[in-house]
């Protein structure tokens, strides 16, 4: 029986517990056995009670849970040859030869990496007498897939992550519930959402609750910001609205991109239209709770799909992540995503903002 394992890797995201459900239970239907590996990359490394067998029943009411129930690390170990020695070591140990990783982008360039070292690890096992040859012969190839999972929907080549949705209804139940409070005091409300370098969730919130203005690393602020804010919203106090919302994604406070802070924001508010003005960072609510029904459809096609890319890889099919296009799920090459992905960060990072909407355009 062919033996495919599955973890969650990298910052949790609503929806991972149904990606590990979908690949339990396809595993079994699909005639292999399914193994969960628990705290992400650290369990592939420590092995023994961390890779354990996981049977239908084990993953019965995952759909709607929120976090990992597999739980999840950032694992320096596995940064390390040593540790992906060792992990290569419990996967032949365990009879494993797939593994099915549940990440944001970091994580899933850490698992091609290990496709690629995979001979040299298995020789090396076999050199200092880890292994015998009898036990690596039949681990020829590693395969990889990936699922990504992240709030931020920040991987190109596909148009959402498993977990965005979510995310992102939750910051808008959230900048609800500060619309209440913001209409009855008639204050102004600068709000800090999650995203790291990329702006979707601020700007599909801002969009979503009609945000009077937003702040995203991909676009750069005018010189003229404070005076283009002001202009906005007072013509909106004007028409009679009680209350200001202003979106600032994390990314856009980064020191090296536009160092907008949520405080200026507020300084500016307050100081040039007189709002009583407050601050609110959302933090990890914005992370936590239950996924919403995309995320929980998403995270279950793609864990089918990506057993079915497990059992179809040849040893020359590239690493495969399994992405949603135009509503299609659709196999990429996992390092072409990772690469363009890198491509567009870093366009952001040089400031050349046209250059990674282009990018993001050319996908
Ligand atoms: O990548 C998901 C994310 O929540 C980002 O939006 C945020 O920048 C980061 O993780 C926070 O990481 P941590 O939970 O380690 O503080």
């Amino acid at each position: 029986k062919r033996r495919v394992g599955v973890m969650t890797s990298g910052g949790d995201a609503p929806g991972m517990n149904g990606a590990v459900r979908a690949v339990v239970r396809m595993a079994i239907a699909k005639g292999c056995e399914a193994y969960g590996i628990y705290e992400g990359y650290e369990g592939l490394v420590q092995g023994g009670d961390m890779i354990k067998e996981m049977q239908w029943d084990d993953v019965r009411g995952f759909l709607s849970e929120g976090g990992t129930l597999i739980g999840t690390a950032r694992c320096m170990a596995f940064m390390e040859r040593a540790g992906r020695l060792k992990a290569a070591k419990n996967m032949v140990v365990r009879g494993m030869d797939a593994l099915v990783i549940c990440g944001g982008d970091g994580s899933l360039t850490g698992a091609d990496k290990f496709r690629a070292e995979w001979s040299g690890l298995l020789e090396e096992l076999v050199q200092t007498k880890e292994l015998t040859p009898e036990q690596t012969a039949p681990f020829k190839h590693l395969n990889i897939v990936g699922l990504v999972g992240s709030i931020d929907n920040d991987m190109s080549s596909t148009d959402a992550t498993i977990g965005c949705y979510s995310s992102l209804a939750r910051i808008c139940q959230s900048i609800d519930y500060i619309d209440a409070t913001a209409f009855s005091h008639q204050r102004a409300f600068v709000i800090e959402v999650m995203g790291r370098h990329c702006g979707w969730l601020a700007l599909m919130a801002g969009v979503s609750c009609g945000a009077d203005f937003i702040f995203i690393p991909e676009k750069p602020p005018s010189e003229d910001w404070q005076n283009e804010m002001c202009k906005k919203v007072a013509k909106q106090r004007n028409m009679g609205k009680r209350k200001t919302i202003v979106i600032v994604a994390e990314g856009a406070h980064d020191q090296e991109l536009h160092k907008i802070t949520p405080d200026q924001v507020k300084d500016v508010l307050s100081k040039k239209l007189g709002l009583d003005t407050r601050i609110t960072t959302l933090g990890h609510v914005q992370r936590g709770g239950n996924p919403c029904a995309y995320d929980r459809m998403l995270s279950t096609l793609q864990g089918a799909e990506a057993v079915n890319a497990v059992l179809e890889a040849t040893p020359d099919t590239p690493s495969p992540v399994i992405c949603i296009i135009e509503n299609k799920i659709v196999r990429k090459p996992l390092l072409d995503a990772v690469a363009l992905t890198k491509s567009v960060a870093e366009a952001i990072k040089a400031k050349d903002f046209a250059k990674a909407m282009q990018l993001r355009d050319a996908e």
